[in-house]
């Protein structure tokens, strides 16, 4: 697997393909969701791209950018094994070197769901994830449907700027008690952990949105939202009480 540590050396590396390439972003703190995604890139043919990038402008709060876990040397050895090709890992310096100056909104779905609670969270993941895409260039983009919102986003941000990409969704990958993995579940305390599955189960019935909410908090979860819309149920809560709540999110399809 090439490591490439800057636009330039990835540029030089694209130049080299033909064919297809499929492209999977990361935060890094890899785990089988992120696994799946490079699995499903594999099943294309072509060459397999990921990134890992602690992406600065889509935290609002800088606590939580600062305990995002960041396993490098685990990181590379589980994308090693899983045969990616090629590993790309700026600097912020590098992907920022306009200061920010330019940024891409989205203003309609983006202030919605977890975007109403976390004000510039979409626009820091659409301005990112233009800039990757244009230095990857990828026929092929790999994104999970735990991040759903996410999902929808960036295919518009692929739409609307007639960008030549297939974007493809790939089922959210769970523990075996249904809790989505998630790079924050290692932050949860054991006996958080243990209340954290509740979510995905209750988030699953077949109860209203307002009863929903309604069990959630006597579980002992903060909610920041339960919305279900076009029949998916969306949610976000916060498990933990000394102060540095985990956030944890989810969506599962409703049947009417
Ligand atoms: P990150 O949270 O690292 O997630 C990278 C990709 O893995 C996203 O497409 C996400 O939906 C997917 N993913 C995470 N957990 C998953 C699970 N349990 N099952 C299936 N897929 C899962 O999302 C981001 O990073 C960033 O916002 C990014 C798009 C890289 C832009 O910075």
């Amino acid at each position: 697997m090439k490591v490439l540590r800057s636009p330039d050396e990835l540029m030089a590396y694209r130049a080299g393909l033909s064919g297809a390439v499929g492209f999977v972003p990361t935060m890094g703190a890899l785990h089988k969701g992120h696994l799946a995604l490079v699995k499903h890139a594999k099943r294309n043919q072509g060459k397999v791209i990921a990134s890992i990038f602690v992406n600065p402008t889509q935290f609002n709060d800088p606590l939580d950018l600062q305990s995002y876990p960041r396993c490098e040397s685990a990181d590379r050895e589980l994308l090693e094994a899983a045969e990616v090709d090629a590993l790309f890992m700026p600097t912020a310096a590098q992907m920022y070197a306009d200061g920010s100056r330019y940024q891409v909104a989205e203003t309609s779905q983006s202030v919605d769901l977890c975007g109403a609670d976390r004000p510039g969270h979409f626009t820091g993941v659409l301005t990112v994830v233009l800039k990757l895409l244009n230095l990857v260039r990828p026929t092929h983009l790999y994104l999970g449907e735990k991040d759903y919102q996410q999902y929808q986003l960036i295919k518009g941000l692929v739409n609307a700027f007639f960008l030549n990409i297939e974007v493809i969704a790939v089922p959210t990958v769970r523990e075996q008690d249904g809790l989505a993995m998630s790079s924050r579940n290692r932050r949860l305390s054991a006996i958080d952990r243990k209340t954290a599955p509740k979510f995905f189960q209750i988030l699953s019935s077949n109860l209203s949105d307002e009863v929903v909410i309604k069990q959630l908090i006597q579980q002992g979860f903060t909610v920041d939202y339960v919305k279900t819309i076009d029949g998916r149920r969306f949610g976000a809560v916060q498990l933990g009480t000394s102060g540095r709540g985990v956030r944890l999110i989810d969506n599962v399809r409703i049947e009417p």
